[in-house]
Order: structure tokens, then C-alpha cells, then sequence
């Protein structure tokens, strides 16, 4: 089938425009190259064809009436925390007024589906773990909220215009192409760090957890949800707490360098724990996440190692 993948330079939505390939779809890859984003001409796969456009701009339209794609996957995002806690108002913008116009395109040109990134972060620090679809959602920052937003506004196109969609409510995500700079996932960060030999801070305890899941299970879940989880959100992740304590010690083990560690004050805002259960995706999408953190840990030093990006 004909799928467009916005924010295909990303480093998610690069990993499920190759899936989509491999899988024999054709793709086109939509991404602006937001210089604070992941986004990498690099990261398009080969198989798929690249344009540079912002998903507010209204060239939009040409390119969805010319391809006449069968599936959007929505993965363009302003998606940093901090950034849109600076500016709650570009956050919206591309998170929302962006999200709109691919909606009202797609709609325009008979689009059937829309696969849609949301995030456990729109549960904020939630009373009881895991995370179900069942938690109430009380999203603690700007891009929270836009990604909850967002999920109301696939509903109401799905009820006014037909327009289907899947929400998926990822953990944290990991893998190769991770932008290691900034503020990205802290494993980008620490294999950054480990790779060059340097020190690593350690904010809090260490012992707050995430519940990691591997880039590569996220691309082949994107595959399946092509065709299934018809206007259903779902939460993604591992139903593992994994502390930042467990993550230096496995890149100690995987790289065989202990990098010197400084524990730094908690951050304003850091939540404590998060573990997703994902029993309704394996019942209803037959996803389940298969690789181990030690395996996509080992992957994604190997990607690094390589060389990192400039
Ligand atoms: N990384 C995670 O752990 C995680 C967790 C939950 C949800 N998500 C969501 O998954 C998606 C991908 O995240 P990522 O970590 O790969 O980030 P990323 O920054 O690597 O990818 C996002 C891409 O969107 C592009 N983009 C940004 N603004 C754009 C615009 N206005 N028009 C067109 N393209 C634009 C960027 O250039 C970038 O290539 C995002 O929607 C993010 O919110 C990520």
C-alpha cells in the first residue's frame, strides 16, 4: 500500500519507513528537518522517497492528492519536554494546528488511516502502576497535553469524516539513530558519553525508573497496526521499570568501560516510575515486545559505534 510517514527523518519514524519497506509498501518520507528534532536526510531509508516539508504548510495538499497514500503514519512532532515548556505555543502549533492539517488533507484526499505517536507521557505520574488503557490520563506538560489533544481530535475525525486511526502510547522509546545530543532518552545520551570515554551525571538517585522499549519492536508493531486496532489507543512498553542505575550498569557490561559517574539534585519535574502494560496490544494487535534490553542495548552500541552523528 501507499503510506506517507511524517517525521520519517526521525529517529522512530525512520526505523517504521524501513519496516514499511521491507514489508513491500511504498513510502514517501514528510519531514522538516526541525533543527531541534533527530530528523536526518540520512535516516531515510533507500527504498523510500524523501520531501522536505513542515506538516503546517499548506503544500501538503498537492503531495497527498498526487501519491494518494492509503495509511498516514503520524510520527512529526515538536517533541521535546523542555521545549515545550519554554514555548507552550510552538509545541501547539506543530503538535496540534500541525496534527489538524494532516488530518484535514488526509481527509480531503480519502486517506483510510491514520497511525498516530502518542505517549505515556500523557499519564503524567499516575496513582497506581502499570499504566493501562484504563489510568486516567493527567498529562504534567505542554507536549503531554498535545499528544492527549491529539488523541481527541483522531476521534473526532474518525466520527465526522471516517478518518481511522490508531493511537500508540509509547514508553521510551531506544534504539540506533537516537539523537544523542540534547535532551534526548538517557541511553542515547549515556552510550554518547560511554563511546567518547567520558563521565555520565545521574540525576537523583538513579533509581527512577522507565519503562524502555526497543525501536525496532515499535517499527514492526507500526506494521501490524496497517490493519488492526480500528480507533483504539493503546499503551506501549515493556511492563518493566528499568532504573537509570540498571541502565549504566548494562552499558558497563556491553561496553566493558565504567564510566565515571556524579550523582546530581532530582530535576524539577522528573517522575519517579513508569511501566506500561501492554495485554491489551497483545490481545488485540498480537504485538508483544520481543527484544531484550540487553539485546537492544548491544544494537544500539553497535549502530554508535560506527560513528556518531555530527
Ligand atoms: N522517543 C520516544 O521515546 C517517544 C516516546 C513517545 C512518543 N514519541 C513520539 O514519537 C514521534 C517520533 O519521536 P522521535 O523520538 O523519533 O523524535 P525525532 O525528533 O527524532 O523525530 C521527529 C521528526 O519530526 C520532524 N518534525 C518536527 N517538526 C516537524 C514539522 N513541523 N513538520 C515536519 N516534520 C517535523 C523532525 O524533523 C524529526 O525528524 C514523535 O511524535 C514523538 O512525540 C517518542
Amino acid at each position: 500500500m501507499r503510506i506517507i510517514v511524517t517525521g520519517g527523518a526521525g529517529f522512530i519514524g525512520s526505523h517504521i519507513a524501513e519496516a514499511y519497506c521491507a514489508a513491500g509498501h511504498e513510502v514517501i518520507v514528510l519531514d522538516s528537518l526541525w533543527a531541534h528534532g533527530g530528523g536526518r536526510r540520512d535516516n531515510v531509508p533507500a527504498g523510500a522517497s524523501f520531501i522536505h516539508l513542515d506538516i503546517r504548510d499548506q503544500g501538503l495538499e498537492r503531495i497527498f492528492r498526487e501519491f494518494s497514500p492509503e495509511v498516514v503514519s503520524h510520527h512529526a512532532a515538536q517533541h521535546s519536554v523542555a521545549i515545550s515548556a519554554r514555548d507552550p505555543r510552538l509545541d501547539a502549533d506543530v503538535n496540534v494546528l500541525g496534527l489538524i492539517n494532516v488530518l484535514d488533507t488526509a481527509v480531503k484526499a480519502g486517506v483510510r488511516k491514520v497511525v498516530f505517536a502518542s505517549s505515556g507521557a500523557t499519564f503524567g505520574e499516575p496513582e497506581r502502576l502499570p499504566i493501562t488503557e484504563a489510568t486516567p490520563q493527567l498529562p504534567e506538560s505542554p507536549y503531554a497535553i498535545t499528544k492527549m489533544i491529539a488523541e481527541h481530535y483522531l476521534r473526532f475525525y474518525k466520527a465526522q469524516h471516517g478518518l481511522d486511526f490508531t493511537s500508540l502510547r509509547y514508553g521510551n522509546v531506544y534504539g540506533p539513530r537516537q539523537d544523542p545530543s540534547g535532551e534526548a532518552g538517557v541511553i542515547a545520551i549515556f552510550i554518547g558519553r560511554f563511546l567518547a570515554e567520558q563521565g555520565v551525571k545521574i540525576f537523583w538517585d538513579g533509581e527512577q525508573t522507565r519503562d524502555y522499549v526497543y525501536a525496532g519492536d515499535i517499527a514492526a508493531l507500526n506494521v501490524i497496526a496497517l490493519d488492526r486496532g480500528s480507533g483504539k489507543c493503546y499503551g506501549i512498553g515493556t511492563n518493566t521499570k528499568t532504573s537509570v542505575n540498571k541502565i549504566y550498569r548494562t552499558l558497563v557490561e556491553v561496553t566493558g568501560f565504567a564510566a565515571p559517574m556524579e550523582y546530581l539534585p532530582k530535576r524539577a519535574g522528573d517522575v519517579r516510575d513508569a511501566q506500561i502494560d501492554s495485554a491489551l496490544a497483545k490481545k488485540e494487535l498480537g504485538w508483544e515486545p520481543k527484544t531484550t534490553l540487553l539485546e537492544g542495548m548491544k544494537a544500539t552500541v553497535a549502530y554508535f559505534r560506527v560513528g556518531l552523528p555530527e
